[in-house]
C-alpha cells in the first residue's frame, strides 16, 4: 500500500483531493495541516470514513525539522501540496507572508523531498499565474504575469518545480492551475449534515459569499467594480465544481506514475460568468433575493480568466462531470444550508 502526503488537507480542496483518494485507491493518506485556515471537523469527517487509512498531524510546513523527521520516517511516494495562505486583497497588504508560506515554505518541501527520495510532487497553482491574460481562453503555454503577490508566489513556487525537476532527473511534478472552484462533495449527505465542503470563516469566495447571504448568514453581497472591460462590468471567471477538481488530482498522480515527467495543466472548464450572472444563478437555486451592494474595483482582480482546458482533457485521464453552473451552485447553497443548522 502507498502512502501519500497531502499538506493542507484540512481545507477546502485539501480534504475533498483526500476523500477522491481514499475512496478510489488504496493508499494511506498522511495530512500535516497547521489548522490556520483549515478545519479539524474535515479530518473527522475523513476519519469516519476510512479510519484505518487517515492519518492527521498538526504540523506547520514552516517546523523545517518536524517535517524532516516525518519524510524520512515514512516512505511517501507522492506529495500533494495544497497548504498555503490565499486571499488576494491580504496578499496586496501583507506580500511577505504570501512569499514566506508560499513560496519559502514550498522550496523547504521541495527540498526535502529531493533529500528523501519523493519523486512524484502535485502542485495547488493558480489562475492567478497569468495576470491579465491577452488572449482568452488562457493556455498554459502564455506568458505568466501575475498582478498581485499571491500569484507571483505561486508563479515562483511552479519556477523553482520546473528547475529542480531539470536538475533532478527522477524528481516530477505536475502544477495544476485551479480556476475559481466551488461546490461540496457530492457525496455529501446535506440532510445529515454529513460531508465536504467550504468552511472558512470571512470567506471571500463570490459563490460561497452570495450563499452566506442566502442563508441569512450575511445581510450583503458587494460586486467589485462595474467598469470592467466585460460584457456587465463586472469580473469574468470560470468555475469549476470541487469534485472534478478533486479527481483532477488523481489524473495527475495518474500521469506522474505512467509517463515519469512534469507538466502544468490548467483546471477549468472553459466557461466564463461574471460576477452579477453568478449571482442571479444564486437567487435562481435558493430562491432568495438577498441584498447586492454595487461597490469600487477590489485591487488585484484582473477583469477575465477562463481556462482553456484542452491540454489536461487530452493529455491525462481526467473526465470533468459537472460542468453546470446551477448544479455547482445549488450544491454550495445545500452545503451552506447544512452548515448554519450545525453552527445553529
Ligand atoms: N479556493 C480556490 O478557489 C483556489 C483557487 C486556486 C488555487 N487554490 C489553491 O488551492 C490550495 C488549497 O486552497 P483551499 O481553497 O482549500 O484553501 P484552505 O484555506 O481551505 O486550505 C489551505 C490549508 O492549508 C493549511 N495551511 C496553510 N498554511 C500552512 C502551513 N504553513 N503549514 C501547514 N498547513 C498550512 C490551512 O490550515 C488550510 O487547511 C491553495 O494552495 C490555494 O492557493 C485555491
Amino acid at each position: 500500500m502507498k502512502n501519500i502526503l497531502f499538506t493542507g488537507a484540512a481545507g477546502y480542496i485539501g480534504s475533498c483531493s483526500a476523500y477522491t483518494f481514499l475512496k478510489n485507491t488504496s493508499c494511506n493518506v498522511y495530512v500535516i495541516d497547521n489548522l490556520s485556515s483549515g478545519f479539524i471537523e474535515n479530518i473527522r469527517f475523513l476519519e469516519s470514513k476510512f479510519s484505518d487509512r487517515i492519518h492527521f498531524i498538526n504540523l506547520d510546513l514552516d517546523d523545517t525539522c518536524a517535517l524532516e523527521s516525518l519524510l524520512k520516517a515514512n516512505k511517501f511516494d507522492c506529495v500533494v501540496h495544497f497548504a498555503a495562505s490565499l486571499i488576494v486583497p491580504e496578499s496586496v497588504i501583507n506580500p511577505l507572508l504570501y512569499y514566506s508560506n508560499n513560496t519559502k515554505n514550498t522550496l523547504n518541501l521541495i527540498s526535502l523531498c529531493i533529500e528523501s527520495n519523493i519523486n512524484k510532487f502535485i502542485f495547488s497553482s493558480t489562475a492567478a499565474v497569468y495576470g491579465e491574460p491577452k488572449i482568452l481562453p488562457v493556455k498554459e503555454d502564455s506568458a505568466l504575469s501575475p498582478i498581485n503577490p499571491y500569484g507571483a508566489s505561486k508563479m515562483m513556487s511552479e519556477m523553482i518545480l520546473r528547475d529542480a525537476s531539470i536538475a533532478y532527473k527522477d524528481f516530477n511534478f505536475v502544477a495544476l492551475r485551479y480556476f475559481n472552484v466551488a461546490g461540496a462533495l457530492s457525496d455529501s449527505d446535506f440532510e445529515k449534515k454529513s460531508g465536504l465542503g467550504q468552511r472558512n470563516k470571512n470567506a471571500t469566495h463570490l459563490i460561497k459569499v452570495a450563499c452566506e447571504c442566502a442563508v441569512g448568514k450575511r445581510e450583503s453581497i458587494s460586486i467589485f467594480g462595474d467598469d470592467y472591460d466585460t460584457k456587465d462590468g463586472s469580473c469574468i471567471r470560470d468555475y469549476i465544481h470541487i469534485d472534478d477538481l478533486a479527481s483532477a488530482h488523481l489524473s495527475a498522480y495518474e500521469f506522474l506514475d505512467t509517463h515519469k515527467k512534469s507538466d502544468v495543466f490548467n483546471v477549468g472548464y472553459g466557461n466564463g460568468y461574471s460576477v452579477k450572472e453568478v449571482i442571479e444563478i444564486v437567487k435562481e437555486v435558493s430562491g432568495v433575493d438577498f441584498k447586492v451592494v454595487q461597490s469600487v474595483r477590489r485591487e488585484g482582480d484582473p477583469a477575465k480568466l477562463i481556462s482553456d482546458n484542452t491540454k489536461i482533457l487530452k493529455e491525462t485521464s481526467w473526465k470533468p462531470k459537472y460542468n453546470d453552473l446551477k448544479l455547482i451552485a445549488k450544491s454550495a447553497y445545500l452545503w451552506e444550508c447544512a452548515l448554519k443548522d450545525e453552527n445553529a
